[in-house]
């Protein structure tokens, strides 16, 4: 990787005069503590003690219609502190920016948000909950057990639909309390309507299994034919879900695993051994099989590998014991290039990859081979745990918030916290060897 830096920065230097320089990413939206906007109805019962106890734990009741049998208006207990809001997922829909707060620890008012897209304002813009409040209210007070607990990342697909896992846990941090079964979820986003719900069977996961992201591959046929990929990080298995079928099965190889002699990461001078096996998976366009390379990693590993959806599509060679040449190692991508998150902008085949270990964010043309790697952006004090990255149109996203910091540290509420990233594929890649 050390390699690989300076070589981008001699061909930026060599080509300055004639070029723009790249800018790589540009930080467009900042926090230094997440809010929300509260309902319009809300009033604030017991608004604890001096302004600043407030602040930090502002719990109240608020009075809200909430949906049980015919439309009842209920007083509800919201309990928000605000340092334990740590955003970790991000997408873009229309003029929606998707923020999800996993509720990892208590006082999380709500985990599936959104900010205007094109708000004006830039810092520090109160999260709206979505698709509605009551259902990401906790504890869930509606009778039907339906309201959203906890959500790490979602999808967006092409037939404008949003899916997540609701990992159903409360505080996996504290008192780990056990909500309900991993769930599988999608809204309408066309008309925020929730249009799907399936439990995630106990026989494809394992007690500790926390999905926390997943990727859609929709044919371009029918919306109906779309598979979910889901990375189990814990189980180091890949689940993958037909929704016409609404059937799971389990994926098992070893290239799921950690990579046991790459678990050291080094975060702003805190050190960690990571055990964190297959994290996220990105798929090519389609090929003329009908079919698309699936590329995963680990967290704690540096390889990249591949595998055809042919194979992950059939449940008889997805789940066949042994897989001989099916699974294929792209490559090691360097020292340090320990990824969180991934995307691939389908049409040019470039592959943004979240380098936690090296506070950047980094790209691969997947048309090139893997040692083209290089870094499209990287800010030692700003850009602390890229935690997602979401290719939507032809722009990129990526969402940064020191979170391993911050599960050791307490949130200084005067920092710029979390950041969200954005540039056009294009100039993001400009004077890097994934540019086409
Ligand atoms: C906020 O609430 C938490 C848990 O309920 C408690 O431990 C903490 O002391 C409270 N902080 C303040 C400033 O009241
Ligand atoms: C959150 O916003 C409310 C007003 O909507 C404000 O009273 C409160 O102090 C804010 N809390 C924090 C921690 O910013
Ligand atoms: C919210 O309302 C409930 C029920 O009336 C009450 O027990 C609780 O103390 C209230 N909480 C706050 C923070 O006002
Ligand atoms: C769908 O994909 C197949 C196989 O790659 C291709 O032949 C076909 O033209 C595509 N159809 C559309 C509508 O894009
Ligand atoms: C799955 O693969 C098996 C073995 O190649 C094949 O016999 C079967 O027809 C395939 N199933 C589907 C639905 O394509
Ligand atoms: C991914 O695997 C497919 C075979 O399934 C192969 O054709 C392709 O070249 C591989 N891609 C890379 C980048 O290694």
């Amino acid at each position: 990787m050390e390699t690989i830096g300076i070589y981008s920065f001699f061909i930026l230097c060599f080509t300055s005069h004639s070029t723009v320089q790249s800018i790589g990413l540009e930080d467009e939206f900042t926090w230094s503590r997440i809010n929300y906007t509260w309902p319009e109805d809300t009033f604030l019962e017991s608004e604890l003690g001096s302004e600043e106890t407030a602040g930090s734990n502002f719990s109240f009741n608020i009075s809200t219609t909430v949906k049980t049998s015919g439309e009842t208006l209920t007083t509800v207990f919201v309990d928000y502190q605000y340092a334990n809001n740590i955003p970790v997922g991000l997408h873009v829909w229309g003029n929606k920016l998707f923020v999800t707060v996993p509720r990892r620890k208590p006082g999380v008012p709500s985990t599936l948000n959104y900010v205007p897209l094109h708000s004006t304002i830039k810092h520090n813009v109160p999260l709206i909950p979505y698709p509605n409040w009551n259902i990401n209210l906790y504890p869930d007070t509606s009778g039907n057990g339906d309201n959203l607990v906890s959500i790490y990342r979602i999808a967006i697909d092409t037939c404008d639909r949003m899916w997540f896992v609701d990992t159903g846990i409360y505080d996996i941090v504290g008192s780990y309390t056990h909500v309900k079964q991993l769930e599988l979820i999608l809204i309408n986003l066309q008309n925020d309507e929730i249009i799907h719900r399936v439990t995630v069977p106990n026989d494809v996961i394992i007690s500790g299994t926390v999905f926390t992201s997943l990727t859609i591959d929709v044919s371009n046929q029918s919306c109906n034919k779309a598979f979910a990929y889901f990375p189990d990080l814990v189980a180091y298995k890949l689940i993958v879900y037909s929704l016409e079928a609404n059937r799971f099965w389990r994926v098992k190889h070893n290239y799921f695993y950690l990579e046991s002699t790459a678990g050291d990461v080094s975060i702003n001078g805190y050190n960690f051994q990571w055990t964190d096996g297959v994290f996220s998976v990105e798929l090519s366009e389609e090929k003329p099989d009908g079919f698309k390379d699936m590329y995963f990693h680990a967290l704690a590993g540096t390889h990249m590998f591949n595998v055809s959806t042919m194979i992950l599509q059939n449940e008889t060679l997805a789940t066949r014991n042994y897989h001989g040449n099916d699974l294929t190692i792209v490559g090691d991508k360097g020292p340090k290039t320990h990824t969180s998150m991934a995307d691939i902008h389908p049409s040019s085949g470039i592959m943004f990859l979240n380098f936690v270990n090296q506070n950047a964010v980094g790209c691969w043309n997947s048309q090139k081979s893997l040692d083209t790697i290089s870094i499209v952006h990287k800010d030692d004090t700003k850009m602390i745990y890229p935690a997602d990255v979401k290719v939507s149109g032809d722009r990129v996203y990526v969402f940064t918030n020191q979170m391993p910091i911050l599960t050791i540290d307490n949130l200084d509420n005067d920092d710029v916290n979390f950041r969200v990233w954005s540039n056009t594929v294009e100039d993001a890649v400009k004077d890097t060897n994934c540019a086409l």
